[in-house]
């Protein structure tokens, strides 16, 4: 099977506290790939060590058999990782269609270009739509980035690092803080990105995880606990007992 990440004995430290504990795992190519475990288990450290947001203490990373653990994160971001990030990246006086447009243009040639060639510029135009299409904001289109809802503003996020068409996504938590009808529109927006590319996701809502993973991951106290499809991890009963009690 080939992975998309493989981690071996990956380890990060904060001053003594050690956060991901000699971690070695594959991440298969494709489908929604999800790790859960309770507050302080070690995904965001995980998911900032795989974008390399921060380097490990011991420990290596390989990105479809390539040793990337030395790698920046804007070198892994040109292979094809990506992670989003902040609100703050959104221009909220522009529309949301312009934030969009500026994010493609930044992967279309490296910096705005005012005298694109119109095929170019027709290339853009239509990566702009796709992406307007795919994160369910094409209505929204013409309203100010910063009018936006909650919901809609992390939707745009998403968007913006879809953008580079990235063949592996980050999401931390894409879910924290919408209301219902915001979860269920972003849930069938993962579902909609998810056949082309591999999805990683972090995320508590268990109804959700067990509906959309194709393989879950288990983290506790900084290790793998488990690791297995929606079904088995559910009738796993070690992570039952430390984690999903309620569900039994
Ligand atoms: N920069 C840091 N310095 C010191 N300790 C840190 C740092 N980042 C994380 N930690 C600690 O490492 C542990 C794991 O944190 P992490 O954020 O990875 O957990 P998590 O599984 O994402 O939790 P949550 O579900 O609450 O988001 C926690 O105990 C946290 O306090
Ligand atoms: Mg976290």
């Amino acid at each position: 099977m080939t992975y998309v990440f493989k981690t071996e004995g990956l380890t990060k430290r904060f001053s003594g506290f050690t956060a991901v504990n000699d971690v070695s795992i594959e991440i298969p190519e494709g489908g929604v790939r999800t790790i859960i475990g309770p507050n302080g288990a070690g995904k965001t450290t995980f998911f900032n060590l795989l974008s390399g947001a921060l380097p490990p203490s011991e420990g290596r990373i390989f990105f479809r058999d390539r040793d990337v653990t030395t790698l920046e994160p804007y070198q892994r971001a040109r292979l094809g990782i990506a992670r989003s990030f902040q609100i703050t990246n959104i221009f909220g006086r522009l529309s949301v269609a312009e934030n969009v447009r500026l994010a493609v243009q930044a992967v279309s040639d490296g910096k705005a270009n005012f005298f694109l060639p119109l095929k170019n510029a027709r290339a853009v135009g239509a990566a702009t739509d796709r992406v307007l299409n795919d994160i369910g904001l094409w209505p929204a289109r013409n309203t100010r980035a910063e009018n936006l809802s909650h919901g809609d503003q992390r939707r745009l996020e998403i968007g913006l690092v879809l953008a580079s068409d990235p063949p592996v996504l980050l999401l931390d938590e894409p879910l924290a803080g919408m209301s219902p009808t915001e979860t269920h529109e972003t849930v069938a927006l993962i579902q909609r990105i998810s056949p082309d590319r591999t999805i990683m996701l972090v995320e508590h809502d268990i109804d959700v995880v067990m509906a959309i993973s194709t393989t879950i991951t288990v983290f506790q106290t900084g290790a793998v606990l488990a690791s297995g499809t929606p079904e088995e991890i559910r009738a796993d009963e070690r992570v039952q007992r430390a984690y999903l009690g309620e569900l039994a």
